[in-house]
């Protein structure tokens, strides 16, 4: 199996001996992923698909590369990917073409695990359309989100089901197979945002058995941008809000105006690391380092952990309060370490309350990725340690 303890050197962004607990908001670009950005810029590629000339052609071609590798890393049919700014951006499409279907009586399910990109657009398409979001409620003793939440409040009204697969604030992974197996036994569909899940779990959409699945490059050592598989079928049946020479089938409806295509080979490279490395690999690795950081954490006095305390079926991500000190000061001394950590919400503003945290300060996230190491684990423990929380 591939070791991955010396994958530093792989990220050039690595700079000025920081340790980086920031991966779940963005991780550093991968080596081979900022030389296929670089190289496609040089090429003399840039051009718009489906031209005459070579150019052209070469960007028709980087479509269907990079449609077919992150069709390999997630297990889904090329001819669903869309390619978008971000996951916010094109779930903002996706929910406003499915609002123009939606009647008032007809219900969504949402979920408090859930980041904002998952809950917002579906508030506002049954703003624009009378439909009703249900809100599925994590447990926040655990941090866990039963299967049994999300399907209890699905019924013959719903047609849209809502989950993470995993949680962008403590990791936690619902069962979504089982969530979707229950919606498509009324008949509705279901979106999983894989955001978080997709650095940390090999992925197979066809098994999970979701109609749409979102994933961010940049949380996975590629470019910024959004890719979502939308099932073909279900892809060229939405009402799409899309100007009238876009396509009228597959991934272009849903895509506005000329993708980033560096950001398509960036996009390519990132996923191709990914594949070469192996899930299996990266797994090892972060559960090891992570199991460190966990009970590390759990062992300083005064440090309140926040989600389960436990690796089972979990991304390698935690929050965490100390004691005297708001979540905005930690970050800010950890910082003074070099080390990096988000504090706040993340996004994930469901959670806060059933949490018990403040809705705005939240708490303190470390996140570890594939070049976190012991090292690293250690440094952040010693910084928070000697915060000398009470
Ligand atoms: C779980 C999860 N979903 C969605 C998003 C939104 O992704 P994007 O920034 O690409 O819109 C994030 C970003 O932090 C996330 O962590």
């Amino acid at each position: 199996m591939t070791d991955l303890s010396d994958m530093r050197r792989r990220f050039p962004g690595l700079v000025g001996g920081w340790s980086r607990f920031d991966g779940p908001a963005g991780t550093q670009a991968v080596d081979v992923s900022i030389e296929a950005m670089a190289e496609w810029q040089r090429s003399g590629n840039n051009a718009n698909s489906h031209g005459a000339f070579p150019a052209s052609q070469a960007c028709d071609a980087l479509t269907e590369q990079v449609s077919g590798t992150v069709g390999e890393l997630l297990g889904a049919d090329p001819a669903g990917m869309v390619f978008g700014p971000s996951t916010t951006a094109n779930m903002m499409a996706l929910t406003r073409a499915i609002a123009a279907d939606l009647v008032p009586g007809d219900e969504i399910v949402c979920t408090t695990l859930d980041h904002d990109s998952n809950v917002s657009p579906w508030l506002l398409a049954a703003r624009d359309s009378g439909a009703t979001v249900r809100m599925a409620e994590m447990d926040p003793s655990t941090g866990r989100l039963g299967a049994d939440a999300v399907i209890d409040l699905i019924g013959t009204s719903t047609r849209w089901v809502a989950v993470t697969g995993a949680s962008n604030a403590v990791g936690t992974i619902p069962d979504t197979a089982a969530v979707t197996a229950a919606a498509h036994a009324v008949g509705a569909r279901v979106v999983v945002d894989g955001v978080h899940l997709t650095p940390h779990r090999r992925i197979d959409v066809e098994a999970i058995g979701c109609d749409v699945f979102t994933t961010s490059s940049y949380k996975w050592y590629g470019p910024h941008a959004g890719i979502m598989w939308v099932e073909p079928d279900l892809l060229d049946s939405l009402a799409a809000y899309k100007v009238r020479p876009a396509p009228d089938s597959g991934p272009g409806r849903l895509e506005y105006g000329t993708p980033s295509w560096e950001a398509m080979a960036g996009i390519d490279a990132a996923a191709r690391f990914l594949l070469d490395t192996t899930m299996d690999a990266i797994i090892e690795h972060e559960e090891s380092v992570f199991g460190r950081l966990l009970t590390g954490l759990h062992e300083i006095p005064g440090v309140r952990v926040v989600g389960p305390a436990d690796l089972a079926d979990r991304a390698p991500t935690t929050m965490f309060l100390v004691n005297g000190f708001t979540p905005l000061q930690v970050a800010g001394r950890l910082a003074d370490e070099r080390v990096a950590v988000w504090d706040g919400h993340n996004y994930a503003v469901e959670a806060m309350a059933p949490f018990g945290l403040d809705a705005e300060a939240g708490a303190v996230r470390a996140g570890v990725c594939a070049y976190i190491g012991d090292d690293d684990v250690d440094r952040l423990l010693a910084a928070v340690d000697a915060l000398g929380g009470d």
